[in-house]
């Protein structure tokens, strides 16, 4: 599959500061791909992100050296408008991304924005919450709605702007554990439905190594791991760099070493518990 983005040599570091936060960084993401993005607090995710949505260089002043390109455009010459077709990002909290009256005018907004004809808004609105299973919300205030309700309605924003890439910052680290894994699913079911990239950025590897086809792990503003879940999970490195392995997977790991022939793919509970079973 062709590369959707690609980071080369980017550093950067922020206007106030000393440091250079990214640091020579390369990184590539393929089409319909879900990337994982992890690594301890502080090293530079938030700050990727942005470099690959366009708010660095636009909205964040700094010195920036190298290039990354998002579906054939180099982001530091694109234009945010131009930009905001092509990337969606979520916030972690889904109240900085909705303030209007109603669901759907919340959810038109980023195409009024962008001066989209009314009637092509009117169906991108639909289609969005049709997708996202919230059309009964169309006309509620979005004050009034759960978190997880919240969360989806800023994604059918992000949606409707129809971008090839969505990028979620931690984005389940306010919702419950059943609102979360309720959100993963859905991550997993648009990458199917629609061929939407995702780039993740989340704590929760339990959650996510379910879905991702890959993780990258970012120390110190590099990335110094990328591979599939489970070559990244069972690398002795992992931990020095902040990373939590789930429980489970240490687990699946612990039995191969001691010669059971389990799935490489990294297991639920349940299919571990399933392969187990098999294998007695
Ligand atoms: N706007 C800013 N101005 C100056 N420094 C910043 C700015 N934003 C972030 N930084 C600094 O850049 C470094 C990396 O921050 P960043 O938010 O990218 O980390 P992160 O990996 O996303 O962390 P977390 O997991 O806690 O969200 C930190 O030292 C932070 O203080
Ligand atoms: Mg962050």
């Amino acid at each position: 599959m062709p590369e959707l983005v690609e980071v080369s040599q980017l550093s950067f570091r922020y206007q106030d500061s000393r440091r250079w936060i990214l640091k020579d960084l390369n990184l590539n993401v393929k089409s319909e791909e879900i990337l994982l993005l992890a690594g301890s607090s502080g090293c530079g995710k938030s700050t990727l992100l942005r470099s690959i949505n366009g708010l660095i260089p636009h909205m964040y002043s700094g010195e920036y050296k190298g290039a990354v390109t998002v579906a054939g455009s180099l982001v530091k010459d694109t234009q945010m408008n131009v930009l905001a077709q092509k990337v969606g990002l979520l916030f972690q909290n889904p109240e900085n991304q909705i303030f209007m009256f109603s669901v759907e005018r919340d959810i038109a907004f980023g195409l009024e924005n962008l001066g989209v004809p009314e009637p092509e808004i009117r169906k991108r609105v639909d289609d969005a919450m049709m997708l996202l299973g919230i059309s009964q919300l169309a006309k509620r205030a979005p004050h009034e709605l759960s978190d997880g309700q919240k969360q989806r309605v800023a994604l059918a924003g992000v949606i409707a702007m129809q971008p090839k890439l969505i990028i979620l910052d931690e984005p389940t680290s306010l919702l419950d554990p059943k609102t979360a894994s309720e959100l993963v699913a859905l991550v997993d079911r648009l990458r199917r439905e629609t061929g939407i990239t995702f780039v993740v950025v989340e704590h929760r590897l339990d959650l996510l190594t379910k879905i991702a086809d890959r993780i990258a792990v970012m120390s110190e503003g590099s990335i110094v791991l990328d591979g599939s879940p489970s070559a990244v999970l069972s690398d002795e490195r992992v931990q020095g760099y902040g990373i939590n392995v789930p429980a489970i997977t240490k687990l699946q790991q612990s039995l191969k070493r001691d010669g059971l022939q389990l799935s490489s793919r990294i297991l639920s509970p349940k299919e571990l518990a399933e392969e187990l079973n098999l294998n007695a």
